[in-house]
Formats: structure tokens, sequence, C-alpha cells
């Protein structure tokens, strides 16, 4: 009787242990993008990874478009715990504190891909990562999206074309004085308002790979896209440091793979899913898209490579000069 009763208070006592240790470990992946985009699909893709890496023992629940948390609000809920993963674009880590981040923003400091590969993969990258830590995040990882075009109401071939066109920006102090060297007026409005702000005519215009302007829709509200390709837009995917260091080892590890597996899907895929959007913003009749002539895209370089010199102080010395030597860029030979 005695050592029945012992059995007993023994599983009561263990009971919600052993609950909880059934329950999955729940990763809250916010973003503000469609799904149907480079970040969104792989997003889906590293919940999925995750799933089976770790055989159920993790589940990501991924938040697209703005539904959980906006631009605005979802790095402080990252720090505080509420969301657990972001993959903010690299324009979005100066309201955070990490500045640095700009770098990647200026305007045709990469040239391809690869260019581009050798600072995420390189001494830069890693260094970058590096500084978010001291801001309570963890950077797991650099994902592409692709080179942004400047698009309008009205036709865009010199920068002349954009003087006094109110244009919207992500929180980048880089960005701002881009488009200040082009005499427009940047405001920074959040990615799931710029639909509306366009329709409304808030803004004349703004700057985005084609992923993003045909999945919200923006070329049913911009007459005029010209295949500009000036700056880079990224992500760094980025979690929770407390939550990430308080995994189990044997998790995180699965994690980790799985997350490499998925940067490598994120940037496979997103140069052809900019390539699929182009074509649907082609089909849907609604937007003129131009090519511009090579004299035309070097009157843009000349016109906005100085805003390197310009952002010296805010991005810092060494961070330039490293992101010249890595890329080989050189402001002299334009
Ligand atoms: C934007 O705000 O334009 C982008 O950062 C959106 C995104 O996450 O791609």
């Amino acid at each position: 009787m005695k050592l029945r009763k012992l059995i007993l208070s023994i599983t009561i006592a263990i009971l919600p242990f052993a609950v909880a240790a059934q329950q999955p470990i729940v990763i809250k992946f916010s973003h503000v993008v469609a799904v149907d985009t480079p970040k969104g699909k792989a997003a889906d893709f590293f919940a999925k990874k995750a799933a089976d890496m770790t055989k159920g023992r993790v589940k990501v629940e991924v938040y697209p478009n703005s539904s959980l948390y906006k631009d605005k609000e979802e790095m402080e809920a990252l720090q505080l715990g509420a969301v657990q993963m972001l993959a903010p674009s690299l324009a979005k880590f100066g309201p955070l504190g990490v500045k640095e981040f700009e770098v990647f923003d200026l305007p045709f400091i990469f040239d391809s891909y690869d260019s581009l590969r050798k600072v995420t993969l390189g001494p830069l990258g890693k260094q970058l990562l590096g500084k978010l830590e001291a801001k309570g995040v963890k950077g797991l990882a650099y994902w592409d999206n692709g080179f942004k075009s400047f698009s309008a109401n009205t036709p865009i071939k010199m920068p002349a074309d954009l003087k006094g066109k109110k244009m919207r920006i992500q929180s980048s102090k880089v960005l701002e004085e881009q488009m200040r060297a082009l005499g427009s007026l940047p405001q920074v409005i959040g990615f799931g308002e710029v639909y509306q702000a366009l329709q409304t005519g808030v803004v004349d215009g703004t700057e985005n790979p084609i992923s993003n302007l045909y999945t919200q829709k923006m070329h049913e509200v911009q007459k005029y896209l010209t295949l500009t390709e000036h700056g880079y837009l990224g992500y760094a995917v980025i979690v929770n440091k407390k939550f990430w260091e308080g995994l189990p080892p044997d998790i995180r590890k699965q994690l980790e793979d799985a997350m490499e597996q998925s940067t490598r899907y994120a940037n496979q895929i997103a140069k052809v899913e900019n390539d699929l959007a182009l074509e649907g913003v082609k089909k849907s009749g609604k937007t003129q898209v131009y090519v511009p002539t090579r004299e035309e895209r070097l009157a843009f370089k000349k016109a906005l490579v100085p805003v390197h010199q310009k952002m010296e102080s805010r991005i810092g010395k060494d961070t330039l000069k490293e992101i010249y030597k890595e890329t080989g860029f050189d402001p002299n030979k334009l």
C-alpha cells in the first residue's frame, strides 16, 4: 500500500515535466514580406527543415506580411523575447544601434551577387553579425533578395527625373542621403504601408527589388519602373541571443544545420524569384519597364557614388575601407 502511494506521488510530481518534455519548442519567425518572395519562401523552408531535423522537437511558426509585427516593432519584440527569429533587411539595423550595416545600402557598391558574397562570407560580414551580440541579438546568416530599381509615376531615365519627387525609403540614413543626392525627398515608411502610400500619393515613388514590388502589387500604383539596379537589398537572419543560447545543444546544432541549408536555398532562389516577378510586372501591362542605357546608368552612378564619402562617418572609415577591399570597388574608376 505504502509503495503504491509512493509510486503515485512520484508520478504526480514528474507528470508536468514529462508533458513539458513532449511539447515542442516554439520559434516564432516574423517577417514583413509576402510568402511567395525569396525571404518568405526561405522562412517556410527553414520551418520545414527545422521540424524534420529536430524530429518535431522544434516548431517554427512563420508570420509573414507584417501579420505579427511591423518593421518598427519587430526588433523590439525580438529583444524582449516576444518573437524569437526575424530576417530584417540590412537597411533596418540603424534603429537597433548597429548603423554599420548600412554599408550594404551604399549605391552601386556591389556589381553582382558574387561581389556581395565576398562581403557576406568574408571578415566584414562576420564582424557585423558579431556587433549584434551587445544588443542581445545573434546573427545566424545572410539571405539574398536582390538589386533595387526605382519606380515612380513619371518616367525615369536620368537622375534629374527624380528631382523633387517624394520617395519612400527604409529606415537607413544612407538611403536618405542617396535620395537627397538625386534631389528627391526621402520618406521613411514601414513596408506594410508602402502600397497605400503610393496609391494615395503620400509618396511618388520608391525603390525595391522586383520581387517585393510585384508581390505587394506596387506595380499597380506605379506607372514607370526603370531597371537601375543601383543598390542591394538583403537580410540578416537574427535570433534572440538568450533564447538561442538557452536551447539544448543538440537542438541548437540541428537548427544551425537547418539554417545552413535554408541559406543555400534562399540564395539559390533569389535571382530566379526576381526574374519571375519582372516577367509578372511586364505581363500585367500596368507598369512600363525601362532598361536604362549604359550612359543613363552611368549618370546615376556618378550622381550616387559621392554618397559613400558623405556617409563615411556614419558607417565608419574602416568599414568603408574594408568593403572597398573585399568588393574591389574603386570610387575613382566609374
Ligand atoms: C522594405 O522595407 O522595402 C524591405 O525591407 C522589405 C523586405 O523585408 O524585403
